[in-house]
């Protein structure tokens, strides 16, 4: 075969210009993601296109769950299906080990769908339909209660049924955590969860399996699942003394923080993330300074997300212009906006140049391709001269893109994943119209054709 002519370039490096974080001033190129050349990933797929590395994702998910064993041993993941619920990412955490966590009647089809049998599956989410519940307590699905009407709506369906179905309570709490997530769930400090578990006591038509908290996302302070550990594990000992009965588990949720750093973050994210280390000693230690984990050793569960995909997703993009804006600064329009990359609205993703620039940089902004003002992925960065046609990689966008993207104007792109041996693999095509437009009807007397 014949050998391809790389020309040679000179890339600026730095030698002292870096600053109090030690980061250089210098933007350096990537032209490879896991192994596989961003060139070929092009002309194969397509721009722009979502890139996932399927080792990155496995190492992340071991990283975790050891770390949290060496905390507390009896630990379980439930994959949180709304961060990311492609099939081939959902298979690669089951793969590992990991449960469901799902928040609708369609992640819970999802889930079924790639096999997961329902006593796997923990159902949250506050919007639970009849038809829903019936079918998780023919399951087995646990079932996570948000509000007393889905509680009222249980016993009924359990009378209608005789099933007696496997449940646990949401709490809400103060965790230190602002503004607190109150909307979900029971409350802690005024009494109403405890009052909830009195009430689902009273009725004898479920069982109490455990109690859960997810007091949010990005949590980015280890300190705040101390307390909500400490909470639960609080309002299980008093479950014990009141009723006689020990629930089965504690489940923490998610929430776990990536290091992609906030719009509104000075610090980089390497440096204000909590590691994982940091998140499971405090819920380590919630747990081992509790007397009812002493008696009862309860199933500590974590729904995690954010944390375990994020780092995994790269989203490539192409120039398709430049311009100079009336404040100075050069704009660059790429073909991959908010419509694609929504989490761009909450952090400040890093731009990566796919080969060696020359020259001095440009206070850059990064726009998608959208006729809407908010369609900004990156503010302004100094960043080198690119051309026409550029690629360039945007990350981490592992979390909460792929669920979230828009249908807005735009195919929504291809999605490859690079396997463990470098093999790029498509896991979902480029949208096309008859995506867009399938279930769609034009009445007769509006045809034009
Ligand atoms: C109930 C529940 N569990 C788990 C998660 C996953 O959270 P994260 O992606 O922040 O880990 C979410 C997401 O908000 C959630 O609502």
């Amino acid at each position: 075969m014949k050998k391809q002519y790389n020309a040679p370039y000179i890339e600026r490096n730095s030698t002292g210009t870096i600053n109090k974080f030690a980061h250089k001033s210098v933007v350096t190129h990537q032209d490879k993601i896991a192994g596989a050349r961003v060139s070929d990933l092009l002309k194969e797929f397509g721009s722009p296109l979502f890139v996932f590395s399927e080792l990155s994702m496995r190492q992340a998910y071991r990283h975790l769950v050891q770390t949290m064993l060496m905390k507390y041993p009896n630990t379980e993941i439930s994959w949180s299906y709304k961060t990311n619920y492609l099939g081939a990412v959902c298979s690669i955490y089951h793969q590992e080990g990991a449960k469901a966590e799902v928040v609708s009647g369609m992640e819970y089809e999802m889930a079924k769908k790639l096999g997961i049998k329902g006593t796997d599956i923990i159902f949250n989410g506050p919007g639970k339909r009849k038809h829903e519940l019936l079918t998780a307590m023919q399951e087995g699905a646990r079932i996570h209660i948000d509000h007393l009407d889905e509680l009222y709506l249980i016993e009924q369906l359990a009378d209608e049924t005789d099933i007696i179905p496997d449940v646990a309570i949401r709490v809400n709490m103060d965790t230190g955590i602002y503004p607190l997530w109150t909307r979900f769930g029971f409350n802690y400090e005024n009494g109403e969860a405890y009052r909830t578990i009195q009430r689902l006591f009273m009725g004898k038509k479920m069982k109490l399996k455990g109690l859960h908290a997810h007091i949010g996302t990005f949590v980015a302070d280890a300190s705040a699942y101390y307390w909500a550990a400490q909470k639960l594990l609080i309002l299980a000992q008093r479950i014990v003394d009141d009723f006689g009965i020990a629930v089965e588990y504690i489940d923490l949720g998610g929430g776990f923080a990536s290091k992609n750093p906030l719009h509104e973050q000075y610090t980089p994210g390497e440096f204000s993330t909590p590691s994982f280390d940091q998140y499971a000693t405090a819920i380590g230690n919630a747990f081992n300074e509790s007397s009812f984990v002493r008696e009862h050793a309860p199933r500590l569960i974590m729904e995690t997300g954010r944390v375990l995909v994020d780092e995994a997703g790269y989203l490539i993009s192409t120039v398709l212009a430049k311009k100079n804006l009336p404040t100075g600064e050069r704009a660059v329009i790429l073909d991959a906006g908010v419509n694609t990359n929504i989490t761009a609205r909450w952090y400040k993703q890093k731009v990566t140049p796919t080969r060696a620039f020359p020259g001095t940089y440009l206070n850059t902004i990064f726009y998608g391709p959208l006729c809407m003002n908010i369609d900004v992925i990156r503010p302004a960065i100094p960043f080198p001269d690119l051309r026409y046609g550029d690629a360039v990689i945007i990350s981490p966008v592992g979390a909460y893109n792929v669920t979230q993207w828009m249908q807005f104007i735009e195919y929504r792109p291809a999605v490859v994943l690079i396997s463990e041996t470098g093999k790029p693999e498509l896991i979902r095509d480029r949208e096309e119209l008859c995506d867009v437009n399938h279930r769609e009807f034009i009445p007769e007397h509006l045809r034009v054709l």
